[in-house]
């Protein structure tokens, strides 16, 4: 075998056999297939295409490329959530913890913001002392004494998909579904949870542009988890408009905390998060008949569990344990939500990125007459928050993690003239002068309500 004639066979638009991707696979891992071989093999998939064997063997081939943690030990079902990427994307702050509260185990592996995508991993790190640097034993002690866990991925885990990742980057070959099915899935099946839920993001701040794309990537993906015998549930949500209030590394985490502590809850937030942990609910081993009527407990059942976790203050505190237990000072916490609760009691605005201390700016609605946002461009606002620094554009770039971006309007609001329609955070002048003028053109407005508005986030749920 070798890899000119493999390259030729996709140039070709011909199938691979097992073998040929795990020589494949074999050869980046062992240094005996050089990066440009790499690379014209990429750009040939990226042409081509994979089936959905081709692509499950692909997968399976960098999953086993390097370390596999083995959750066994746990003696439970341990669930996962994976997002594909998204603005303002703070879901899995809220969802690990009203999980874990639930007594539903999570095993997070979680990755660092690349482009103009958040990562968790940036997200927790806003939090002083937090460590996402977890040794095997510890994140097994942490998932059976916390019930969540959420680790940077270590260096050994898929480093197959980590080499490719890399050159993919910079050979124009991110966008091919089968290369980024295989890429999550790769890291997933690694990770070692026995359920896993995606969120497959669709819109203009996502990968995938549209739903057919969107809903093709979770078909791969469930596809992969079941051949690989993990239980595997897709739901599509809308990535048109940034999720939630902010955007922004600390600014995220401080929405996270006012969710949890019921203060400020973005209805769309709201309805995703809800829809992942029914989807994570139903997975895991609480799901199970009542011992009296026999029957599994529907959403409304669970949804009501979700919200009554929440409104009691039990996933807030399951994230201060969470955080606590990986090293995270949350001392600030309850001064933080307590200046919250007052600010909205008074009517004045609220308090998220007032420790900032950096430079502020204010965008307002400037035109005489009164409108609503019909929408805010979810890709133009994650490619200010990298502009003001939240971001990176180079894996090994530092970020700000305090920059970012406020949405005091959102889609739906109505606006008058002198109403604050987004605040920006950064500690660089230039950057921040041209983001509030480009940010502006990211809103349209509508003088009535439209249908555009009133799109739900939850597109599909695919099992
Ligand atoms: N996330 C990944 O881990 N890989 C991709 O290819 C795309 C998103």
């Amino acid at each position: 075998m070798n890899i000119i004639e493999i390259i030729e066979k996709k140039k070709a638009g011909k199938e691979l056999t097992t073998e040929e991707i795990y020589y494949f696979i074999e050869g980046i891992t062992n240094d005996y297939i050089k990066d440009y071989q790499a690379s014209a093999l990429l750009m040939a998939v990226c042409l081509k295409g994979m089936n959905y064997r081709e692509t499950y063997d692909l997968t399976m081939a960098m999953r086993y490329s390097g370390d596999i943690m083995n959750l066994s030990q746990i003696g439970r079902t341990v669930v996962d959530k994976h997002s594909t990427g998204g603005i303002g994307d703070k879901t899995t702050l809220i969802v690990g913890p009203v999980m874990a509260a639930l007594d539903v185990p999570v095993a997070k592996m979680s990755g660092r913001g690349l482009g103009i995508t958040g990562g968790t991993i940036d997200k927790l790190d806003s939090i002083p002392g937090f460590s996402s640097d977890v040794s095997d034993e510890d994140f097994i002690r942490l998932v059976k004494t916390v019930g969540m866990v959420d680790a940077a991925q270590t260096k050994n885990l898929a480093p197959a998909d980590k080499f490719l990742y890399a050159l993919r980057d910079v050979t124009a070959t991110v966008d091919s579904l089968p290369l980024i099915a295989s890429s999550i899935m790769s890291k997933k099946l690694a990770s070692g949870a026995d359920c896993i839920v995606l969120d497959v993001k669709c819109g203009s701040g996502a990968f995938m542009k549209d739903k057919e794309s969107a809903a093709e990537l979770a078909r791969v993906m469930i596809d992969i988890g079941k051949r690989a015998r993990k239980k595997c549930v897709a739901v599509i949500s809308d990535m048109n408009q940034p999720l939630g209030y902010t955007v922004g590394n600390s600014l995220e985490v401080e929405e996270a905390m006012l969710f949890l502590s019921g203060i400020v809850q973005n209805p769309r937030l709201k309805k995703l998060v809800i829809a992942l942990c029914i989807e994570m609910y139903k997975l895991s081993d609480k799901y199970c008949p009542d011992t009296d009527s026999k029957s599994f407990k529907s959403d409304a059942e669970i949804e009501e569990l979700i919200c009554e976790t929440i409104d009691s203050g039990k996933a807030l505190e399951k994230f201060r344990e969470f955080a606590e237990a990986q090293g995270g000072d949350l001392s600030f916490v309850d001064d933080f939500i307590e200046g919250c609760r007052e600010a909205f009691d008074s009517q004045v605005d609220y308090m998220l990125g007032v420790d900032y201390d950096g430079l502020v700016e204010r965008i307002f609605y400037m035109d005489d007459d009164p409108a609503f946002i019909e929408a805010i461009d979810a890709e133009t606002v994650g490619r200010m928050s990298l502009l003001l620094g939240a971001g990176r554009i180079r894996k090994e770039d530092d970020i700000d993690l305090g920059a970012g971006i406020v949405l005091n309007k959102v889609v739906g609001d109505r606006v008058e003239r002198g109403d604050l329609l987004a605040t920006l955070y950064s500690n660089n002048k230039r950057s921040l002068t041209s983001a509030v003028r480009l940010l502006s053109k990211a809103y349209t407005y509508s003088e009535t309500v439209s249908d555009r508005m009133s799109e739900g986030i939850i597109i599909e749920t695919l099992v």
